[in-house]
Order: C-alpha cells, then sequence, then structure tokens
C-alpha cells in the first residue's frame, strides 16, 4: 500500500523540474509599485525589488510580458490601470492597452530558435530590459531611456508615450500595406533605444534568437 506513495514522492520534483523548463523571471527594479502581465501567465501587484516567476513546459508558442501602472483592483481582483490594462482584470487573459513596453518571446518550431524583443509599436510606459539567462544565450535587450519625459508633444499621454501608429493610425506610420519605411517619429524611439522595435518592419535591427528552451529575464527599471 505504501509503495505507490512513496513512488509518487519521488517523481514529484522530477514533474515540477520537467512541467517548468522555460523560465521568466521579472523583476520590479524601479522605485514604484508595478503590476507586470504575461500572456500566457496572468499578472499580479509586484512592489518594489519584487519578483515574480513564471514557468513554462516547453515555451509557449508566444508570450508577451509588459508592465502595467497605476491599478487599482478590488479583492475580486477587478479594477483598472492607467497604462497597460488588461480588460480590468488583474490576471490578463488578453493583451494591455496603449502605452506599454513589450517584451515579446515567440517560438519558433520550424526554425528550432526561440525569437525575442522589445516592442514599442503600442508605446512606452516603463523601462524595461529583456535578456537571456540560459543556454549560453547572453544578449541583452535594453530600453531604460526617459521616452516619457522626452516624449514628443504630438505623442504625449497619462503614464507614458504612444506610438504614432496608436495616435495617427495611418499606413505611413502603421504599415498597413506594402513596404514602409522609418519616420521622424519612429525614430524618436530608436535614437533612444536602439535595439527595440519601432515600426512594423523594424526586425533586421530588432529581433534577437536563442536555442529553444531558454530561460529569460525581464527588468523594469534596469
Ligand atoms: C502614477 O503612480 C506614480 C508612482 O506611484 C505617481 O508618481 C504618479 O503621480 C501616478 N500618476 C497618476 C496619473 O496617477
Ligand atoms: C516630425 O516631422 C513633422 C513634420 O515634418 C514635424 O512637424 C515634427 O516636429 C517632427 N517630429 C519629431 C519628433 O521630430
Amino acid at each position: 500500500m505504501n509503495f505507490p506513495k512513496a513512488i509518487t514522492l519521488f517523481l514529484l520534483p522530477v514533474f515540477f523540474l520537467q512541467t517548468h523548463a522555460i523560465i521568466f523571471n521579472i523583476q520590479n527594479n524601479c522605485p514604484y509599485t508595478l503590476w507586470p502581465a504575461a500572456v500566457p501567465g496572468g499578472g499580479r501587484r509586484l512592489d518594489p525589488g519584487q519578483t515574480w516567476t513564471i514557468g513554462f513546459p516547453n515555451g509557449p508558442k508566444l508570450a508577451k510580458i509588459w508592465a502595467r501602472t497605476n491599478c487599482t483592483f478590488d479583492a475580486s481582483g477587478r479594477g483598472s490601470c492607467l497604462t497597460g490594462d488588461c480588460n480590468g482584470q488583474l490576471r490578463c487573459e488578453s493583451y494591455g492597452s496603449a502605452p506599454h513596453t513589450v517584451a515579446e518571446y515567440g517560438l519558433n518550431s520550424f526554425g528550432h530558435k526561440d525569437y525575442y524583443d522589445i516592442s514599442v509599436l503600442e508605446g512606452f510606459n516603463v523601462p524595461m530590459e529583456f535578456r537571456p539567462t540560459t543556454n549560453g544565450c547572453t544578449r541583452p535587450i535594453r530600453c531604460s531611456a526617459d521616452i516619457t519625459g522626452e516624449c514628443p508633444n504630438e505623442l504625449k499621454t497619462p503614464g507614458g508615450c504612444h506610438n504614432p501608429c496608436t495616435v495617427y493610425k495611418t499606413t505611413q506610420y502603421c504599415c498597413h500595406s506594402g513596404p514602409c519605411r522609418p519616420t521622424n517619429l519612429s525614430r524618436f524611439f530608436k535614437l533612444r533605444c536602439r535595439d527595440v522595435f519601432t515600426y512594423p518592419e523594424d526586425d533586421p535591427t530588432s529581433t534577437f534568437t536563442c536555442p529553444p528552451g531558454t530561460s529569460y529575464r525581464v527588468v523594469f527599471c534596469p
């Protein structure tokens, strides 16, 4: 009778290791409280100095991680945030609203690589670093300039700085059709954060790769 139980206890740690093969460590180095969100993964309150760890079995196909600011939630997890809000939920199930700086992770099963980037295609709210931590993969991406403070007047919004596509919704800024080029407004972001995704066809300078199964760290206010 006790034998199967012993087996279960023995296998349990192995099971947990295997089901948390890929780790995202999310760290709040800002001097203020954030409510980071991850889809998939949910969301929570994270006070200055705290870390939130999310584990995935094999890596999601696509994941987005961002910070929400100036939130209030009730005991049931309903509320709202000034930036990055996801339908008023504490535990996000949908992507956030602009402006928000977004760490993006993609698993390309055909190319056998992880893809990772920081995007300001939906604007900027909190400075961020996104870096691989395992597999010998070391290239950090960082956007820590004072984008909100230096934001051009036409892109200013409470709590952050909009991407021009959000404000103007034109083909020039959003690349709805055909090839497109950087604009003087996308260059505002690129000059301050050269490794980040600033307009829809910014791939060559802004997408980085790691072997599949790599773990990552996201640091707010690096
Ligand atoms: C948002 O929160 C920050 C940090 O707590 C605070 O300094 C700022 O005034 C708040 N902004 C608004 C619009 O409430
Ligand atoms: C972008 O260009 C427009 C038109 O030439 C100009 O009015 C605006 O000030 C420029 N903005 C920035 C941030 O350079």
